[in-house]
Order: C-alpha cells, then structure tokens, then sequence
C-alpha cells in the first residue's frame, strides 16, 4: 500500500489533544494543502480564520453550551450538560472554515479543503477533527461579535471547523462502514 493511502485509511477523528501547540511551518504547510482543493469552475469561494486562541475558543464553546443547554433537542441538552463540554474537543489549534454565500457550490468546495488538510495533518503525525457542532454561537443573533473577532468577511458563512493538535488518546478501530452502498455498473 502507498504512503497516501496508507494516510488516507489511519485518519481518525481526535477528541483528545496534549497541551502542545501546532508548530508554525505545519500550519502554513496544512492551509497550502487546503488552497490546493479543488472548487467547482475553481471559484476558491473560501476564507480560513486560523484560530490559535484557546480564549476566543472557549467563548465559542460557552455560548454554544448555553444555547444547546436551551434546546428542546434532549441530545443537545444531554451534551451541554457533560462539564467537559468543548465544541472544539479541546485542541489548541483550530481552523474554521468559511464560504461565499453566493458560490453555489461553496459547501463541497470548503469540505475539500477541510478534508484536504485532516489528511496532511495525519501525514504530519497531528490529529484533527472535523467540526460543524460549534456554529449556533456564530449564527445566532448575539454572534456578530464572534464573526468579527474571527475576521469573517461580509457576505462568507462559518460552515466547517477542523481542531488540530497532538494527540492524546488512542481512538481506536474506525467506526465500521456500511459497503452495500457500493453499486458496480459494468
Ligand atoms: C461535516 C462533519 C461534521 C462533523 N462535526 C463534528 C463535530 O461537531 N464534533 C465532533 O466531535 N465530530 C464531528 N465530526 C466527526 C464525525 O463524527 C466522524 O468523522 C465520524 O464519526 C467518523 O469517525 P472517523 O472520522 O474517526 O472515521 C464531523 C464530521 C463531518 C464530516
């Protein structure tokens, strides 16, 4: 097996991160990773706020847990409820992913990006995790604030997150895969 799909299959999500930040170069390295995605009619209808801020993290995950703690959803509610509760699994570093909202295919367009850089992150020997559960905070009314300090432009929606970091736990067999899904048509 080669090297990229031997990286392909050992990603996993990480929930679980040492107290160690991501070095500078393997940052700058991941966004070139995620400026090579491909977008439809390449658009590159992207903005990346790269967030090494555990302060401004943390403000996210409060008000996601206050509002989750308010939904009549009861796994919300069940989730606010954990005290570690952390939207951003506790990583040091996380890069949050914005599209145009006018780009029609914007969503695939930054879920490649987002995907682009969790497999170079684990060829990096870095763990991440995809992240969409941090949003309400930034979508709801009172988030204006939160856009600002994560430089959002005008007119670009929050739509992925990924947390980076070392890893701090072994997460174990890959949840299994459904492969009736497969059809071949010859
Ligand atoms: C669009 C998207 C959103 C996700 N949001 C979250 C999230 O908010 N929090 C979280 O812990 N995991 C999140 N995940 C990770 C999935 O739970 C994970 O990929 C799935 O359980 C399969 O596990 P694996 O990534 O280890 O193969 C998300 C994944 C995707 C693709």
């Amino acid at each position: 097996m080669n090297e990229t799909i031997k990286t392909i299959l050992a990603r996993r999500s990480v929930r679980a991160y040492k107290d160690k930040p991501v070095e500078a170069d393997k940052i700058d390295l991941l966004l070139e990773c995620a400026l090579a995605a491909p977008t439809g009619r390449n658009v590159q209808p992207w903005f990346f706020s790269v967030v090494n801020s555990r302060d401004l993290l943390n403000r996210i995950s409060a008000a996601n847990k206050q509002i989750m703690s308010e939904s009549a959803d009861p796994m919300a509610k069940q989730a606010a409820s954990d005290p570690n509760f952390d939207s951003f699994r506790g990583a040091p570093l996380v890069i949050i992913v914005s599209g145009r909202r006018d780009a029609s295919m914007a969503a695939a367009d930054c879920a490649n990006a987002v995907e682009n850089m969790a497999i170079a992150a684990c060829s990096l020997g870095l763990g991440t995790c995809y992240l969409a559960g941090f949003k309400p905070a930034l979508l709801a009314p009172g988030g204006k604030a939160l856009l600002k300090e994560l430089q959002i432009p005008e007119g670009y929606d929050p739509l992925y997150g990924l947390a980076i970091g070392y890893t701090n736990e072994d997460p174990g067999e890959r949840p299994a895969r459904d492969r009736t899904v497969i059809a071949k048509i010859n």
